[in-house]
């Protein structure tokens, strides 16, 4: 960055913040779906996110600043008046957030000043609203000393999305910036909460996201129409079979349970997320064993079954794998919520700069423009920095 957060603070506010935070943003190797299924991800936090100054006050007043959105300039509200503090654009986040707080017995009871600076590829699908919710749970956490843990923080995050932005999304984004470890990825059962942190040093091979600059805000998207028909393949299934969610079910298991399913599309989000699940438990035991090249391959499957089946993905998005794919990489696909977001490549490190430039030049041909790319590395989650 340019600018420290702890500069952009003190321009705006014309004092020195008291503290400093930073909140990755994530990228899902794979489990795409599973998460509000009660299935696996296999998530990790990377090296780009966004940073966080404030200052609590002794007043109800609250600032924020973005230098993202320099434009709207500081935007104010008052604790006292939350009720008229609404449709602020990403400071909905932050209401929400105070909101969400109080109704859990957790009361922010002073106003702060906030500056926030992201550096996450606009467009990318690397999760900056869970970013920037779990950095506003963990400010909230150190100064009113709640000892709320990382899955606490994480779950009153997810709360947040779903009941006062409206998003029904799973609790992978916000679990894993809450919990990530440098240098792992975090294997994580969104049944139990369970996790386990696989080690991902990625000595000889590169993970290399490209940016489909597409973005379709998920609430306006396909998103929770998905998460419905999930639920309503659930309740089908849960009239012939003991589960409480459907990725307790295995890949065979869809053969037996899918004739009671008469709509087709349905059938087939059925047979993703059982698929799914049974390869992020593959992806993992491939992680630990460094059989990368098996990883690639159920990362290129994950990518095909997201569009045929799931059908979340995007004409840019599968060009992108294909270019990916046709460049070099040992596997390609979609991350995140879909239709748009990023491609994540494997590629072998020895290999990366003849990936880079003939994938440059094969997107180039389509896209009349250089390709957004970023190398990213597993780093630690959210928290406290000096800046
Ligand atoms: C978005 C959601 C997550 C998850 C992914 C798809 O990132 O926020 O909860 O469902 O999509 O895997």
């Amino acid at each position: 960055m340019n600018n420290s957060i702890t500069d952009i603070f003190n321009k705006y506010f014309n004092y020195l913040p008291n503290k400093t935070y930073f909140s990755p943003g994530r990228v899902n190797i794979i489990g795409g779906h599973t998460d509000y299924n009660g299935g696996a991800v296999l998530p990790f936090c990377i090296n780009l996110g966004i940073y966080g100054a404030i200052t609590f006050r002794n007043d109800s007043m609250i600032n924020v600043y973005s230098h993202n959105f320099s434009n709207l300039g500081t935007v104010s509200f008052d604790l006292d008046k939350l009720e008229q503090a609404k449709d602020l654009g990403f400071v909905d986040y932050v209401v929400g957030t105070i909101l969400i707080y109080k109704e859990n017995g957790y009361l922010i009871n002073k106003g702060f000043d906030l500056a926030i600076h992201g550096n996450l590829p606009k467009g990318g699908g690397l999760s900056s609203s869970a970013a920037f919710l779990v950095l506003i749970g963990n400010m909230f956490n150190d100064y009113f000393n709640f000892n709320l843990s990382g899955a606490e923080i994480a779950k009153l995050a997810r709360f947040v999305e779903n009941d006062y932005i409206g998003v029904k999304c799973g609790i992978m984004d916000q679990f894993i910036i809450a919990n990530g470890l440098k240098d792992h990825a975090l294997y994580l059962e969104t049944d139990t909460l369970n996790y386990e942190h696989v080690p991902l040093i990625l000595d000889d091979y590169k993970l290399v996201l490209v940016n489909s600059r597409t973005t379709r805000k998920l609430v306006e998207s396909n998103y929770n129409t998905r998460q419905q028909e999930s639920l309503d393949v659930l309740n089908i299934l849960k009239e012939h079979v003991d589960i409480n969610h459907i990725c307790e079910l295995d890949p065979d298991d869809y053969y037996k349970y899918e004739k009671y399913i008469s709509d087709i599309e349905l059938k087939k989000r059925f047979k993703h997320l059982v698929d799914e699940h049974h390869r992020v438990v593959l992806s993992k035991d491939a992680l630990i064993n460094k059989a990368y090249i098996s990883l690639g391959k159920l990362l290129t499957e994950a990518h095909h079954s997201a569009k045929d089946l799931y059908k979340v993905s995007s004409d840019t998005l599968d060009n992108l794998v294909e270019i990916g794919i046709s460049s070099g990489s040992i596997g390609s696909k979609m991350i995140g919520g879909g239709f748009g977001g990023s491609t994540l490549n494997l590629v072998k490190a020895s290999h990366l700069d003849s990936f880079l430039n003939v994938f440059t030049e094969n997107y180039k041909k389509v896209y009349h423009q250089e390709p957004i790319i970023n190398i990213v590395y597993p780093m630690d989650k959210a928290g406290e920095i000096n800046d």
